[in-house]
């Protein structure tokens, strides 16, 4: 990856950075879109580590769907050339769910995360594929479909060889099983249909037909709040020992990373290192940091300080853990995200404003990549309005 650039383009990227993006401070008052990037190279994933992909979401489907914006994948080009130019790594936010993939118990629609993958596959990219087996957005046919123990397991599994191997070689990383256990670390026996009907052995079942059916990929447990040691990731590190101890493919810890500011910046690193030496790959899988908002006004700005070291702090820890390969963020710029649908009072939680302008945010994250990747030493991009 190049990442030290010629002088002369350099000086050139400096002032053009200077004059049309950098890292606002105050809310941009755009009329037109602003740049997203000074150059090609001058991006989040153009200065990550070997070794480490720097994902985004896909905005689709979802909470978008009852918004008055196109569809964002297929409708907003300054969107998908972000997408290119910043990510290494792309995760469908929605369209390789249950209820997007299965309209019908005999039917598959494929269209909107082919789309996605090809597109993935174009420019180079690694892609997260998510979810297999969920207690969340499932269809209706499924959930109040009266199956028998047999039948369910039977469509479990048809859905999971059908998605997996027709994928396989283009989804390098699967999360199987997304969010089986609650807060308090029990497992999810009421609201997941395959554990409620199947029994949590079912678990280990669905990691073993993904496996069969692309035996490259990389097999994900992925959930929320399991950033730091506590109830709920301590049973997702008793789990992922017990299904090693019985052979079971399982090669992952995803950590979501949905943050609040309004609670403490989670201390991740020995969280991620006891899932490592395990032997795990571990990766966070779906960050944003959500602040306060009141109306359309703009977030206090040292709520939008706060956020960047929110940021940072999670990248911080990844970096620092080698098994810690893969950094997605929940989509952006903040009007395509999930969080002001879902938390009254909360919003402005992506690492770019809607103009697609930077936020301390991005910087910190790219500086901190920087840093890793040892590009610090270059002059000018230190010198970039995104480091002062
Ligand atoms: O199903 C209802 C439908 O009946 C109703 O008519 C419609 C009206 O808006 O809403 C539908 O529910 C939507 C749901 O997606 C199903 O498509 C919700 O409004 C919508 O908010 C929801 O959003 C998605 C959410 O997952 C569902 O849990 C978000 O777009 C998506 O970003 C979010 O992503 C999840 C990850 O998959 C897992 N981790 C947490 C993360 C954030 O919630």
């Amino acid at each position: 990856m190049e990442v030290l650039r010629p002088p002369a383009a350099l000086a050139a990227t400096a002032l053009l950075a200077l004059a049309i993006a950098g890292c606002t401070t105050e809310y941009p008052i755009a009329t037109e879109p602003a740049p997203t990037a000074i150059s090609e190279d001058d991006t989040l994933s153009a200065f990550a580590p070997d070794g480490v992909k720097i994902g985004s979401a896909v905005a689709g489907g979802g909470h978008h769907e009852a918004q008055t914006y196109p569809d964002p994948f297929s409708g907003d080009e300054q969107y998908r050339s972000v997408l290119v130019a910043e990510f290494t790594s792309l995760t469908p936010e929605n369209q390789l769910k249950w209820e997007y993939l299965r309209p019908t118990q005999d039917e598959y629609n494929f269209d909107a995360a082919d789309a996605i993958i090809e597109f993935a596959q174009e420019n180079g990219q690694d892609v997260r594929g998510h979810t297999l087996l969920w207690h969340s957005q499932n269809p209706g046919w499924l959930e109040q479909g009266n199956f028998t123990a047999d039948e369910l397991r039977e469509i479990l599994q048809d859905h999971i060889t059908t998605v997996v191997s027709r994928y396989a070689g283009k989804i390098q990383q699967w999360d199987v099983a997304n969010e089986i256990f609650d807060d308090a670390g029990g497992l999810r026996e009421r609201d997941n249909i395959w554990i409620r009907e199947l029994g949590p052995e079912i678990v280990a079942d669905a990691f073993r037909w993904a496996h069969e059916a692309d035996p490259d990929a990389l097999l994900f447990v992925n959930d929320y709040n399991v950033e730091q040691i506590g109830a709920k990731s301590d049973a997702y590190y008793t789990l992922v020992q017990d299904l090693l101890a019985q052979g079971v493919p399982v090669h992952g810890f995803g950590v979501q990373g949905h943050l609040s500011i309004q609670y403490p910046a989670p201390s991740m690193q020995a969280n991620l290192e006891r899932f490592a030496d395990l032997g795990l790959q571990v990766a966070i899988t779906e960050l944003d940091v959500r602040v306060p908002v009141s109306g359309d006004s703009r977030p206090e700005q040292s709520a939008i300080d706060t956020q960047a070291e929110y940021y940072s702090t999670m990248l911080e820890a990844c970096l620092a853990v080698d098994a810690c390969t893969s950094f997605t963020l929940w989509g952006l710029p903040d009007k395509y995200s999930w969080v002001p649908h879902f938390f009254s009072g909360e919003g402005a939680a992506t690492v770019l404003w809607d103009d697609f302008s930077r936020k301390p945010a991005y910087c910190d994250l790219q500086e901190l990549l920087a840093e890793k990747s040892g590009t610090t030493a270059d002059a000018a991009f230190t010198s970039r309005v995104c480091a002062a």
